[in-house]
């Protein structure tokens, strides 16, 4: 991605025309303009470079929505497109075989018209001595010495015309081979015609798989790789150094609600606010008194229902908000608990659930995992594991964990200088280590989860509540030829 993206600087004008046409009519024909822009978010062409022979034409797309925080980048034609390009040195040839065609019959003409005068002049001295042959012959008695002389005169005069004559024999040579080369030129010409017609074509079958790849892109935007978080906004000041609060994360849903739960031990009382306004006045809440305490701050509201870790077991609970009852509670086989595993804080954060796009999810470690983190998909009625996978990041080495679009990412503390350390890929089994840096701005963090609904990571930051804003980015897959 960035050696396309850094040769973006490299953009040659010398196909000013093919250029033109592709910023001009390649958007509209792929129908990149905001009238075509799925609602909330905002589709934009980028450009089109060209950044040498060896890399061919290459055209950028982007899809972002309204606040910036998804991207979507796709490019197009891939590596090798479109190597025609540029035909200028062929271009050239053809262009000097014209030039030299043009000068040439640029001085045939000119001696041409010469020699006609030439031979207009000598056709009427031609006639003229004719005519007095004839004369002449029918009069032989008036044939003078004198006249002699002016008949052999005007012959005479017209001898410089088998110069010109000869001359003409020769061109008309020389026109053969001019003919030749023009021949030549014009199916160089044709050749150059199809080349290009074949390279436009080949643009245009790009531009259609460009149009409906951003449309793709467009549909899943919210799903992508984290590329950087915002600074902070304070929400509320309130409760003690450890806490969670969380307003409802499944995509689908539009309840407003936001609820908090302050400590990690032993808590029962969740407050609920019907709005974030409320929750940042602290007024009009009601309060949940559940069944059973939590441990931890790694709760999760999903689908009208809270999922917490039950006090001093790995056990969950699915506990839904309206009826105020436990709907659902199972172990999670193996699970370490009771501050066995926790994250870097400690707080008994062993079990942390959360929810991504896609559902629910749960992050915790068991001794045979020998304390590395292991992420599962739950499912939320039954609360069964569905999957899991061994991420092999130490959990007591992290500070906090969030996943987004099924990619867990970890952080390397809880305290000041914290940085988004770790980034688990669950679609490719894979690892990876970042440097994400975020604004730790009151020096310890024991919650942070995304929100994919809004789009925005929650945290509990010393007993302040605060929100970040992501940006994630989508890359398309380069075109493969076929
Ligand atoms: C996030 O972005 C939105 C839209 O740009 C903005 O209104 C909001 O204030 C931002 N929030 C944070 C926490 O930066
Ligand atoms: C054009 O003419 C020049 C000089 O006569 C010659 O050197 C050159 O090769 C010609 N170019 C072509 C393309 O025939
Ligand atoms: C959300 O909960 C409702 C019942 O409250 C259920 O019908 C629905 O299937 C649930 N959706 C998801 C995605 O879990
Ligand atoms: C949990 O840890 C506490 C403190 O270390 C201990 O007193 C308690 O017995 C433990 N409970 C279980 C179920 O392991």
């Amino acid at each position: 991605m960035s050696v396309p993206m850094l040769k973006m600087g490299l953009v040659l004008s010398t196909m000013a025309m093919l250029t033109n046409w592709m910023s001009q009519t390649l958007p509209r024909l792929v129908g990149l303009d905001q009238t075509v822009a799925r609602l909330g978010t905002s589709e934009k062409f980028i450009s089109v470079v060209y950044p040498g022979q060896d890399e061919g034409w290459q055209v950028f797309g982007s899809v972002s929505d309204v606040g910036g925080k998804c991207v979507c980048r796709l490019l197009a034609p891939p590596l090798n497109h479109c190597r025609k390009e540029p035909r200028t040195t062929r271009l050239r040839q053809i262009a000097e075989h014209v030039q030299n065609v043009s000068q040439y019959l640029e001085m045939l003409d000119w001696r041409t018209s010469r020699d006609l005068q030439h031979i207009r002049d000598t056709e009427k001295k031609i006639i003229g001595v004719e005519m007095r042959v004839k004369t002449a012959l029918n009069n032989p008695r008036t044939v003078t010495d004198k006249v002699l002389q002016d008949l052999e005169q005007s012959v005479l005069e017209c001898i410089p015309l088998r110069a010109v004559l000869a001359r003409f024999k020769s061109e008309v040579l020389k026109v053969e081979v001019l003919k030749r080369e023009m021949e030549r030129v014009s199916s160089s010409l044709n050749q150059e015609q199809t080349h290009t017609y074949s390279s436009v074509h080949q643009l245009e079958q790009r531009e259609i798989q460009l149009q409906s790849r951003l449309h793709t892109c467009a549909s899943s935007i919210g799903c992508g790789k984290l590329m950087g978080i915002s600074n902070p906004v304070t929400i509320r000041s309130f409760g003690s150094r450890f806490g969670s609060w969380m307003m409802d994360s499944m995509i689908s849903s539009s309840d407003e609600r936001v609820w908090s739960m302050d400590g990690y031990f032993k808590g029962k009382r969740v407050f609920e606010y019907r709005s974030l306004r409320d929750f940042t006045t602290g007024h009009d809440f009601v309060v949940h008194q559940l069944p059973h305490p939590w441990s931890g701050t790694g709760h999760v509201v999903y689908n009208g229902s809270l999922y917490y870790n039950k006090h001093q077991t790995n056990v969950i609970v699915c506990y839904h908000l309206l009826s105020r009852s436990v709907l659902t509670q199972r172990t999670l086989s193996h699970a370490a608990y009771n501050n066995t595993f926790p994250y870097s804080w400690g707080g008994s954060s062993d079990i942390d659930l959360m929810a991504d796009e896609s559902g629910l999810w749960a992050v915790y470690t068991t001794l045979m995992h020998g304390g590395n983190m292991v992420l599962s998909r739950l499912d939320p009625v039954s609360l069964e594991l569905v999957r899991s996978w061994d991420t092999g990041f130490p959990k007591r080495s992290a500070g906090e964990a969030f996943i987004v679009c099924g990619s867990l990412y970890v952080t390397d503390s809880h305290l000041n200088g914290a940085k988004i350390h770790f980034v688990y890929h669950t679609d490719t089994e894979m690892y990876e280590y970042t440097q994400i840096p975020f604004h730790n701005l009151y020096s310890h963090i024991s919650m942070m989860d995304y929100n994919p609904r809004e789009k925005v990571l929650y945290a509990w930051n010393n007993g302040h509540q605060v929100i970040y804003n992501i940006t994630l980015l989508q890359e398309v897959k380069p075109f493969t030829d076929t």
